[in-house]
């Protein structure tokens, strides 16, 4: 081959160059974009962690009102989202944490509130009522019983993760 078959026309030079220099700096351009787009994927879901609520020392026969905050991640935004359970141990000795959202329209239910109707959950809204098991009673609004809250108890300690139909949950 001869010397000229090799050499870069001031013409071909610049238009390497600047392919090179504008394919560099889009790059640099689309690849912050890219990660923003699909940082929500590549994080780790945290809101499905157990959350720690208690000694279990402290839990006894009667059912008590808890409350936590649940770590929740919605794309970029993250917050902490208030819950309550009602947590008590069972004549087997197992512990209990039952949602406090009334399955009629989402009230909030209360232990042992109605006098007339002592040791019961009850729902102010419409007299809605289930028994300490979360079991509703029939002839009350609500047709499920209470969910239950998935739990686990690491050194004395009860940890309590997502709320599930009763029967769902561990
Ligand atoms: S919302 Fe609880 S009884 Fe209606």
């Amino acid at each position: 081959m001869s010397e000229k078959e090799h050499r870069v026309s001031r013409r071909q030079f610049l238009n390497y160059t600047l392919t090179g220099v504008g394919g560099f700096m889009a790059a640099g351009m689309l690849m912050p974009m890219t990660r923003f787009a699909l940082d929500p994927v590549l994080q780790k879901e945290e809101s499905s962690d157990m959350v720690a609520v208690g000694l279990v020392k402290d839990i006894t026969a009667e059912p008590k009102r808890v409350d936590f905050k649940v770590k929740q991640v919605d794309g970029w935004y993250k917050s902490d989202e208030p819950k309550s359970a009602w947590v008590y141990k069972n004549e087997s000795g197992d512990i209990v944490a039952l949602s406090p959202v009334c399955k009629h329209l989402g009230c909030v239910v209360n232990w042992n509130s109605d006098k007339s109707h002592p040791n019961q959950f009850y729902c102010p809204c419409h007299g809605g009522r289930y028994e300490k098991n979360g079991k509703n009673i029939a002839g009350t609004p609500p047709l499920a019983p209470l969910d239950v809250y998935e739990s686990k108890v690491v050194d004395g300690k009860l940890y309590l993760g997502k709320a599930k139909p009763a029967g769902g949950a561990k």
